[in-house]
C-alpha cells in the first residue's frame, strides 16, 4: 500500500510541476534568441531589445508578455510549446520589462 501511494504521489508532483511555473529564462533566452529576434534586428536595429524597450511599447504586465509571446509564436509558426513560451515570457519579463507586480 505504501509504495504505490508514493510512486503516484511522485508521478502526480511531476506533472503538476511545470504548470506551477518553474519557467526557465535561461532556455528562454537561448529560444528568443535564436527564433524571435531577427524581426525585431530588422526593425530597431542593435540586438532588438529596443522593442521590449521603446517608450510606446505594448506590454505592460506580466499576463500581456504570456499572451503576446503566444500570439507571435503563432504568428510567426516558430513551433514553440507552451512551456516554451513561458521560458521566453520569463527571460523577457527579468531582463527587459521588469515589472512591478
Ligand atoms: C515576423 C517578424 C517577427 C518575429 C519573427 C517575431 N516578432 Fe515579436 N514583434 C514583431 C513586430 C513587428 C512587433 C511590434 C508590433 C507593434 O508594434 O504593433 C513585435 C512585438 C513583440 C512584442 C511586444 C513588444 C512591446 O511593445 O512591448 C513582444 C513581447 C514580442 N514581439 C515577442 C516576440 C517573440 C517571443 C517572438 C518569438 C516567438 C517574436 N516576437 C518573433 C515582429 C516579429
Amino acid at each position: 500500500m505504501r509504495t504505490p501511494t508514493l510512486i503516484a504521489l511522485c508521478l502526480l508532483q511531476a506533472l503538476i510541476a511545470p504548470a506551477y511555473g518553474a519557467a526557465d529564462a535561461v532556455r528562454g533566452k537561448a529560444l528568443h534568441d535564436k527564433q524571435c529576434v531577427s524581426c525585431h534586428v530588422k526593425r530597431y536595429g542593435g540586438d532588438g531589445a529596443q522593442m521590449y524597450l521603446r517608450p510606446d511599447r505594448l506590454i505592460h504586465d506580466r499576463k500581456a508578455l504570456s499572451q503576446r509571446v503566444a500570439t507571435c509564436n503563432a504568428m510567426v509558426n516558430a513551433g514553440l510549446f507552451p512551456e516554451d513560451e513561458e521560458d521566453i515570457a520569463a527571460y523577457l519579463a527579468k531582463q527587459y520589462y521588469k515589472f512591478a507586480k
